[in-house]
């Protein structure tokens, strides 16, 4: 589920609708009975696409309800993690990761590209409303650092270039290509593999004998 075109306002009245009601009991459903606050958050993901964004106060007053716990727990796991918003954010919500690997591998550079071609600093929306900035923690990707996540994607092994080129295509309404931006295959060595290339014959040999009998 994508965020929703419309963002959801500061003080609105809050509910799942039929899809988010739906999703949200299969996450629920995924936990043993007595233990549905474990869903809290799946359940915040749900609301927070539903909400164009980001996470209004009605909407995590009624998660607490919807799962039967203190507003204040719901809050507390909302305002620790950066994949849920406190606060509106524009269309592309860009994280770059600042951490170890990815600054080693230029994402000082990559946060000043960003700086320069959005016009805005990290905790901050442009004010078309298009792009919001964050520097995050590492997102896991660190073997093609330097990177980025926009919304649900990530972009790995970025330059000047690159990370200017992928601008550009989503102000001009386009798909950047995810992932890797050099001619890499997912996270394999550039240039191409270099070790398990091939079986190892005696291996091979006693696959094969053992398919024959
Ligand atoms: S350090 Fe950047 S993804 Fe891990």
């Amino acid at each position: 589920m994508k965020n929703a075109d419309r963002v959801h306002g500061a003080d609105e009245p809050f509910a799942f609708n039929a899809e988010t009601e739906a999703l949200a009991q299969a996450a629920i459903n995924k936990y043993p009975e007595g233990n549905q606050r474990s869903a809290v958050m799946p359940l915040l993901d749900i609301a927070q696409r539903q909400c164009g964004g980001w996470l209004p106060v009605p909407a995590m007053e009624y998660i607490a309800d919807y799962l039967d716990m203190p507003a204040i727990r719901v809050l507390e796991v909302a305002s620790f993690y950066t994949m849920y918003n406190m606060k509106p954010v524009g269309k592309y919500f860009v994280q770059v990761c600042g951490t170890t690997p990815c600054w080693l591998r230029g994402s000082d550079n990559i946060m000043k590209v960003c700086h320069d071609e959005l016009g805005i600093k990290s905790g901050e929306t442009s004010e078309d409303g298009m792009f919001s900035l964050l520097e995050v923690e590492c997102l896991g990707a660190c073997v093609n650092a330097p990177m980025v996540q926009i919304n649900d994607d990530y972009y790995e092994d970025l330059d000047s270039d690159s990370t200017k080129r992928i601008f550009d295509q989503l102000r001009a309404g386009e798909t950047p290509k995810t992932g890797s931006q050099v001619e890499r295959h997912t996270c394999e060595p550039i240039g191409g593999m270099t070790s398990l290339e091939h079986q190892e014959p005696a291996r091979a040999e006693s696959v094969a004998g053992k398919g024959d009998s």
